[in-house]
């Protein structure tokens, strides 16, 4: 049986509790979430806790309404803080710090916010403007709030981990971002929080983004065109399954250029809509020879 985090809510106690471990030189690390915590969540906490040693391992969890837009899921987003408590003793972390909205936000709208540049504006940032400014905001108040040495992200989130490790690089946080490895089903769907609004039907449709990835890793020593063509026929081809985009990118999310020479690293990027719920998915590839971009 694993001891029970110290659950807390507020900004001063957070400090107070973690003034001691701090003082003593431990390192501390932070995962943030927003709850409704799974296996994935699980992984990040483990790879926390490898890095800080006996080090406190704090999780947020913050249900952050500045990255939800109009129509978004914010009201429906799934709040589980009894069960979250459960994953997070099971996986030995110390504190659990889940303020209400007041204490990360005093002033709503807030008046100071993180632009994120353009890289925002691609991919998610198409059909969901004006959310990495509200993800990189509430980022940046968690770390000012928590000071962790190491915070850990998912790279299911991949171009939300890129602007995260921009954010703390070009503001010198001085925080060690680390991007852990995506967590998945035996039969490949990549965990995460909204799977649980799938039925049975919508979740085998579900399987078709990472079918599409699968194919464009297997179909990238033929080059970029190739890949593209066969991975976004794979999910346009796929029942119940609306694409909003199948992107290759280089890993920090610029275009693969045109002379690009064979073994060039990428990554192919997927969202898509499978009833009401948009899923997004991505896998790291080696392109052949790329012929352009696409
Ligand atoms: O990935 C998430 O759960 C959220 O975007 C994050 C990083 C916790 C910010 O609210």
């Amino acid at each position: 049986m694993s001891a029970t985090p110290q659950l807390v809510t507020g900004r001063a106690e957070l400090a107070a509790t973690l003034a001691a471990p701090r003082r003593d030189g431990a390192r501390v690390g932070l995962v943030p979430t927003m709850g409704a915590l799974h296996e994935g969540h699980a992984s990040l906490m483990t790879r926390a806790r490898a890095d800080v040693g006996d080090g406190p391992v704090v999780v947020s969890v913050f249900v952050n309404p500045m990255q939800f837009g109009p129509g978004e899921d914010l009201d429906r987003y799934p709040r589980t803080l009894d069960a979250d408590l459960e994953v997070c003793a099971d996986r030995g972390v110390d504190v659990v710090f889940a303020p209400p909205v007041e204490e990360v936000y005093p002033v709503w709208p807030p008046s100071v916010t993180v632009d994120p540049g353009p890289l925002a504006d691609l991919l998610e940032g198409v059909t969901r403007p004006g959310h990495f400014a509200g993800v990189l905001t509430v980022v940046a108040k968690l770390l000012g709030l928590v000071r962790p040495d190491v915070a850990v992200f998912g790279q299911k989130d991949y171009q939300q981990l890129v602007l995260i490790r921009q954010l703390a690089a070009d503001l010198c946080l001085g925080v060690e971002v680390v991007g852990a490895e995506t967590v998945r089903e035996p039969d490949g769907l990549a965990l995460s929080s909204r799977n649980r609004y799938l039925d049975a039907e919508q979740r085998r449709h579900a399987l078709a983004l990472h079918r599409a990835l699968r194919v464009a890793a297997e179909a990238a020593p033929s080059g970029l065109s190739a890949a593209l063509d066969a991975a976004r026929a794979e999910v346009r081809d796929a029942v119940g399954v609306d694409l909003d985009y199948l992107e290759i990118t280089r890993p920090d999310l610029s275009p693969v250029p045109r002379d690009a020479p064979a073994g060039t690293e990428a990554r192919a990027l997927v969202a898509a809509r499978v009833g009401t719920t948009r899923l997004i998915d991505n896998l790291p590839l080696v392109l052949g020879h790329t012929g352009g971009t696409a």
